[in-house]
């Protein structure tokens, strides 16, 4: 059996989606914090669980007889992610799981500058002494992200960053299908493996893309970082979020995620899709 963690998210709950097209039903168990929200799952046969990191006892009955769990990482903005990622680690090596599989994040890296890659460092440094065997999804960043990085430039004619650099943008539903075919590959995957799409544009090279997709020259201005988010707080956004995003922008621009690998390609037999996808309207911008 696999259990998945986060399925009320979009990610893994996109992930049993997929994972419901290969298995049968009762070989899936979700486990979500608010089981009323997990309907669609039960409608097609699937145990639904109660499951919370920061409330322990749920999870030895959440994990109950996993061959593989599935685990979410923790999103919750202040919570210390890496300890509630040890909690349900710790419980899946109770519990008996043969595997355990996270979704991380290109990029993970103990001197990133970006903060939940740090996080993603460390919860694989857990993973690694559990004594199970372990698989993290490198996932490359959302691209859908996009939506809001790159600002109103339709409007604007301008994209504005504080640094710039290579990101492997990549489609959060392409992640998905990825970790529903890991999970039926029979132990294939072990330790991180990096599912990303296959280029890493420059904001200069998107300010490209967006200018022949809109047929308006867009232009990529590059800011002084403090400058940056004295703009993005008088522009209404909170400090906390314009310093989390300038973090994403520094870990850019020193390279932490400029890595693209043909994995994902060959999982999802078929080209990932591409910024210039996402850009024209065919990959949702949701947040
Ligand atoms: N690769 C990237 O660029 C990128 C970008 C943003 C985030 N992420 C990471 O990828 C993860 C999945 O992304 P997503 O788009 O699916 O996010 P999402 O839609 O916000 O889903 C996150 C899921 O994690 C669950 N969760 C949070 N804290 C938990 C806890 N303590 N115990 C159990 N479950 C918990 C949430 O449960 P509820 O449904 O009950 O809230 C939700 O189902 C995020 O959680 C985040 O860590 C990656």
């Amino acid at each position: 059996m696999i259990v998945v963690t986060g399925a009320t998210g979009a990610l893994n709950g996109a992930t049993v989606d997929h994972l419901m097209d290969r298995l049968p039903a009762r070989d899936i168990a979700v486990a979500v914090r608010d089981v009323s929200r997990a309907d669609r799952f039960a409608a097609r046969g699937v145990e639904v669980r109660r499951g919370d990191y920061a409330d322990p006892a749920t999870l030895a009955d959440a994990f109950r007889g996993a061959d593989q769990v599935l685990l979410v990482s923790a999103s919750d903005p202040g919570a210390d992610a890496v300890a509630l990622h040890r909690t349900a680690i710790e419980a899946a090596v109770d519990a008996g799981a043969g595997r355990i599989l996270y979704t991380s994040h290109q990029g993970a890296a103990a001197d990133s500058p970006f903060g939940p890659a740090r996080d993603h460092a460390a919860t694989e440094q857990v993973l690694a002494g559990s004594g199970v065997a372990w698989t993290a999804l490198r996932n490359g960043f959302y691209a859908h992200s996009l939506g809001w990085l790159t600002g109103p430039w339709r409007e604007t004619g301008r994209i504005v960053v504080p640094a710039d650099g290579p990101v492997s943008w990549t489609a959060r539903e392409d992640a998905a299908e990825a970790a529903a075919a890991v999970l039926t590959s029979d132990g294939a995957f072990d330790g991180p493996v990096t599912l990303t799409a296959g280029t890493a544009p420059t904001f200069a090279e998107i300010a490209e893309i967006a200018s022949d997709l809109s047929g308006q020259r867009i232009e990529c201005e590059v800011v002084e970082p403090e400058e940056w988010v004295t703009g993005a707080v008088a522009a209404g956004q909170s400090e906390f979020l314009a310093r989390f995003t300038l973090g994403i922008h520094l870990a850019a621009r020193d390279g932490f995620f400029a890595g693209v690998d043909p994995l994902l390609g060959d999982l999802l037999r078929r080209e990932p899709r591409t910024v210039r996808d996402v850009l024209a309207g065919a990959v949702p911008a949701t947040p």
